[in-house]
């Protein structure tokens, strides 16, 4: 019989109201059960909703510096922790063990940002236009932060939403995919020991339609943080805005590495490998479209095919493997619904099977994959797939290859290989991302830089670096005017004056 694991409220481990479960297996080896979590209801909800406000009310208080001290402490024991807790990561959702272990350690330099920022929370004090008075702004908590989150990284993801809200001074409700609940779980048991007081962190396992819609609408839930699809972002995004919730979205991507002819193409191969298939192609900041300038695309290709063919497929807690396999079965039926969409709208040079043999059969693996020949504009070159699916396009300039960049609704990273600085500043300027690399590939992003994208990637949010707490937390301006008398702004003060 497998583990039941709980949900985390009020500082108490608690079985979910209803009793039920949901299974969570490990996606290389679906035969492997790693146990069962809680499906939990609007009840389980309530409750932790009752915790996190009174956990609030303590935790508001405590002084910044004192709330950054136990982010410091989380940022140890996350370091102590590191490798357990990326074996329980690769083993839930599959990404090789290099990768799980990078995710842990943006946990934990998300952690030690989070605990120095304690110590500043800068706000503003500016002189007022009248006499003895003074005006100054700080920053405030708001309340209980919803935060649900993706598997792609199930550590590093939570912590960008929990820390900084914590050390704003707001309690959390973090409501993992029902994929990698298992990571969250020893995350917040991390946080316990570090010695968060109770009702401030709580943890509320299910499925998204349910518990994550749930808080999503809940009325004393004000702040709701979401990384997931641009369409259940949309979903989220209405509610919010019915309800006046502050919300942070990050959604999809569709994120392009251009090549051009002076670039060094070495660089710009181990680029593209890793950005195309490293995490199996899903993460929002893949490299799913590899733009090739006509002078170096038949060269480059070539050696792409080459070196892609040859990334080994398996568990990504076994040596010398490459990548993993897909979260779910769901998943690998859309990417093969891609594959057969590419075949139509461009050419199949690589992969596009399910492989089988070599211990592959009892998880969702799918080849690497490349397709030629992708026009812009088209729905390989456009849409998100979220696999190991790369479209190349050819181009001849850079302006050409910038217009293609900026032709997709997304905007997340993009990323450029040349050895001319003029063309690194235009791309800069002119591509339409939050995030751009030049001879790197699209990802890489480091935890004290924000995060984010703009059009259909974001609604103008950042995650990390120091906006994010401006995200979570609310200005407050305060005058205090020891005149001893009456000063009407805008208008004692002008009255002596020539304009
Ligand atoms: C994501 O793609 O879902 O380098 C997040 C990066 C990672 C985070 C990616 N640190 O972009």
């Amino acid at each position: 019989m497998a583990d039941k694991h709980k949900n985390f409220i009020g500082g108490q481990w608690v079985e979910p109201s209803s009793g039920d479960y949901f299974e969570n297996r490990n996606p290389a080896k679906q035969s492997d059960l790693i146990g069962l979590f809680p499906r939990s209801t609007r009840e389980d909800l309530d409750r932790a909703v009752r915790a996190a406000k009174s956990g609030f009310e303590e935790w508001r208080r405590t002084p910044a510096p004192a709330r950054g001290d136990v982010l410091r402490k989380v940022g140890d024991l996350l370091s102590t922790r590191k490798d357990e807790i990326a074996r329980a990561a690769t083993r839930e959702m599959g990404k090789t063990l290099t990768e799980t272990r990078g995710d842990v350690q943006e946990g934990i330099d998300t952690a030690y940002y989070a605990g120095v920022e304690g110590r500043r929370l800068f706000g503003h004090t500016v002189p007022s236009e009248l006499r003895n008075k003074w005006a100054m702004s700080y920053r405030r908590p708001i309340g209980v932060c919803g935060l649900i989150t993706p598997f792609n990284f199930p550590l590093a993801i939570p912590t960008w939403k929990m820390f900084p809200a914590l050390v704003c001074g707001n309690s959390v409700i973090i409501k993992p995919a029902e994929d990698t609940p298992h990571t969250v779980q020893l995350l917040v048991e991390v946080l316990e020991e570090a010695g968060i007081p109770a009702g401030v962190v709580n943890l509320v396992h299910g499925l998204g339609e349910e518990i994550g819609a749930a808080i999503v609408e809940h009325p004393d839930i004000p702040v709701i943080s979401f990384t997931g699809s641009t369409d259940i972002g949309s979903v989220i995004g209405q509610t919010c805005g019915r309800m006046h919730k502050r919300l942070s979205l990050e959604m999809g991507g569709k994120n392009a590495q251009i090549v051009m002819d002076d670039a060094e193409l070495d660089l710009a191969l181990e680029g593209v490998l890793w950005g195309a298939f490293g995490t199996t192609g899903q993460r929002c900041t893949a490299t799913s479209r590899l733009l090739l300038h006509d002078r170096i695309h038949d060269q480059l290709l070539e050696r792409l095919i080459d070196r892609a063919k040859k990334l080994k497929l398996g568990y990504g807690l076994d040596e010398g493997v490459d990548v993993g396999p897909l979260i779910h079965e769901a998943s690998r039926t859309k990417v093969q619904e891609y594959v057969e969409i590419g075949k139509t709208e461009g050419t199949l040079v690589l992969g596009g099977e399910i492989p089988t043999g070599s211990g592959l059969d009892d998880g969702f693996f799918f080849q690497p994959t490349i397709f030629t020949d992708i026009k812009p504009g088209s729905r390989m070159a456009t849409e998100e797939i979220f696999g190991p699916v790369l479209s190349v396009i050819r181009f001849s300039d850079l302006d050409e290859a910038i217009h293609i960049n900026n032709e997709v609704k997304y905007g997340l990273s993009s990323s450029l290989y040349t050895r001319d600085t003029v063309s690194a500043f235009r791309a800069f300027q002119e591509m339409d991302n939050g995030i751009t690399y030049v001879n790197a590939p699209t990802i890489g992003a480091e935890a004290h830089l924000p995060f984010g994208g703009v059009k259909q990637t974001g609604n103008g949010h950042r995650e990390g670096g120091w906006e994010v707490y401006e995200f979570y937390s609310e200005t407050k301006v305060c005058y205090l005017d020891y005149s001893g008398k009456l000063q009407r702004a805008q208008i004692d003060n002008y009255d002596a004056s020539p304009y």
